[in-house]
């Protein structure tokens, strides 16, 4: 039998957080284990609790809360990919940068294995010239992306920054994992 693949989805405070409920139930349903960590700012977006039943397992926000030991690196010793959907332009700035001042963004430089972010944000936040050499530097790293795409954002302006469908995110994780 194949072994079950375990997937770290990280959650970060885009207006897109709600389509990550759709390809983490995509996740499960195709037989991984998959576990979420959000920031707390994305909690305000999606509660923790929806990610929680969709996955079975107790969702992470916090770094110093919560029974586990050292939760900055238990998730990240289990996982065979990491995914960060919706990637906000602060996450990809920190990502970038090596900064770890929160659960999630000590977890990214915890995990050595595949990481795809997919980022989401307005289209003048993703053209500028500072996220774009932060993707860059993310890129000369080895992480992988997937979109953004063009099209209708959600702060009613038509550009580049939708993140990716989660159909296309669940694929390029499947593609990943089979590397
Ligand atoms: C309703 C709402 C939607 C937002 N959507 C985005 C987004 O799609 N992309 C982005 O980079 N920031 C977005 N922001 C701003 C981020 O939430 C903000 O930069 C925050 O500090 C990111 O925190 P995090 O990266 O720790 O989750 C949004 C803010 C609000 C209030």
């Amino acid at each position: 039998m194949e072994e079950k693949r375990e997937i770290l989805i990280g959650v970060t405070a885009g207006i897109a957080a709600y389509k990550t409920c759709d390809l983490v139930s995509r996740l499960v349903k195709s037989g991984c284990g998959v576990s979420v960590v959000m920031t707390q700012n994305a909690s305000n977006l999606v509660a923790p609790r929806t990610f929680q039943a969709l996955t079975g397992r107790p969702v992470s926000v916090q770094m110093f809360q919560g029974g586990d030991a050292i939760p900055h690196i238990e998730p990240a010793r289990n996982a065979d990919l990491f995914c960060v959907a919706p990637a906000t332009a602060n996450f990809l700035g920190k990502a970038a940068c090596g900064l770890a001042d929160d659960l999630l963004s000590t977890l990214y430089l915890a995990f050595s294995g595949p990481v795809l972010l997919a980022p989401a944000m307005n289209c003048q936040m993703w053209e500028k010239p500072s996220v774009q050499r932060n993707v860059r530097q993310l890129m000369e790293d080895g992480v992988h992306f997937v979109g953004p795409e063009s099209g209708h954002l959600a702060c009613g302006e038509q550009g580049t920054g939708r993140m990716a469908e989660p159909e296309q995110i669940f694929k390029r994780i499947q593609e990943l994992l089979l590397r």
